[in-house]
C-alpha cells in the first residue's frame, strides 16, 4: 500500500457546479454491434444536492454513474467534479481524485473483512496518502451511529451497519461528492430508511453532494431532484416530488419504453 504523500489535481475556486456533465456519450462494441450507453447527457448539479437517478433496466444508469465518477471514461464529452475536468486526467491523477474528492457507497458494502472498522474508515485516508486520524474516525463512526464498534471486524455486524460503516468511509475525506450506487438494494425497509436519513443529514448539515442510483421510488423520494434515464438520454425529471409521484413516474416511463420496444421488435 503506497503511503506516499501527493499532490491531487488543483481545485478551481469557486464553481457552483459539484458535478457537470457537457455532451458525454458512453458507446460499447464496434460499428454494426455498437451499443450506445449514453447518448449525449447534459447535466449540472449544485454543491450541497442529493440527487437520485432512475430508469429502466439498461437505461444507462450504472454507467452514468461511472462515468460521472470517474470509474470509466466517456466516448466522448466532458465530466467535471467541483471544476476539474476529470476527462483530462490521466489515470494516476484520476486515482488520486477519486481517493481524495470523492466518495463511494455500493450495494455490495465492499467493507474489507480483514480490518477493523475503524480500519476500514480510515482506508480513503491512507490510500490518499493522508494522516490516519482516528479522532476523525471516531467522529464519523459517531455521527452514524456506530461510535461504539471501531474495533469490531465488518462481518461481526449487521448489514445495515455495515453499510453505515461504508457512509462512514465515504464521508471521512469530506468528499466534494459522494456516488452511491443502490446503497439500499440489499437492505430491509427500515434499515434502508436508516441509510436513507445519514445521506441526507450528510447533505443538509455537513453540505455534501449525493449523487444516488436507485430501483426504489421511496429511496428516491429523499433525493432534492430525481433525474430518469431512457434509452441513454434524460428524458424527464421531478423535484421535491413524494414516493407515489416518483413510482407513477417511472412505471409510465417502462410501460412506454416497453411498447417502443415492442414495436421495434
Ligand atoms: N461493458 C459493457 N459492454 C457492453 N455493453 C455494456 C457494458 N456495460 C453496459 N452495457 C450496455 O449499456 C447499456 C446500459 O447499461 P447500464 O448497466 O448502464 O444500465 P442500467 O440502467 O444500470 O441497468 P440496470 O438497472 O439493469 O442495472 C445496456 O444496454 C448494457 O447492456
Ligand atoms: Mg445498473
Amino acid at each position: 500500500m503506497a503511503l506516499r504523500k501527493k499532490r491531487t489535481a488543483p481545485r478551481p475556486a469557486d464553481t457552483p457546479w459539484a458535478v457537470e456533465l457537457n455532451g458525454v456519450r458512453r458507446s460499447y462494441g464496434k460499428r454494426s454491434a455498437e451499443v450506445h450507453a449514453l447518448r449525449g447527457i447534459d447535466l449540472a448539479l449544485p454543491h450541497g444536492s442529493f440527487t437520485a437517478v432512475m430508469g429502466p433496466s439498461g437505461s444507462g444508469k450504472s454507467t452514468f454513474l461511472q462515468c460521472a465518477a470517474g470509474l470509466d471514461r466517456p466516448t466522448a464529452g466532458t465530466v467535471r467534479l467541483a471544476g476539474t475536468d476529470i476527462t483530462a486526467l490521466d489515470e494516476n491523477r484520476l486515482t488520486e481524485l477519486r481517493r481524495a474528492r470523492l466518495g463511494f457507497v455500493f450495494q455490495s458494502f465492499n467493507l474489507l473483512p480483514s480490518l477493523t472498522v475503524e480500519q476500514n474508515v480510515l482506508l480513503p485516508l491512507r490510500l490518499g496518502g493522508r494522516r490516519p486520524d482516528r479522532a476523525r474516525a471516531r467522529d464519523v463512526l459517531g455521527r452514524v451511529g456506530l461510535g461504539d464498534k471501531g474495533h469490531r471486524r465488518p462481518t461481526e455486524l449487521s448489514g445495515g451497519q455495515q453499510q453505515r460503516v461504508a457512509v462512514a468511509r465515504a464521508l471521512v475525506t469530506r468528499p466534494d461528492v459522494i456516488f452511491a450506487d443502490e446503497p439500499t438494494g440489499a437492505l430491509d425497509t427500515t434499515t434502508a430508511t436508516e441509510i436513507l436519513s445519514l445521506l441526507r443529514t450528510a447533505v443538509d448539515r455537513l453540505g455534501a453532494t449525493v449523487v444516488m442510483v436507485t430501483h426504489d421510488p421511496s429511496a428516491a423520494a429523499w433525493a432534492d431532484r430525481v433525474l430518469f434515464l431512457a434509452d441513454g438520454a434524460i428524458t424527464d425529471e421531478l423535484s421535491g416530488a413524494s414516493a407515489q409521484r416518483i413510482g407513477t413516474r417511472l412505471t409510465d416511463l417502462i410501460s412506454h419504453h416497453r411498447r417502443l420496444a415492442g414495436v421495434a421488435a
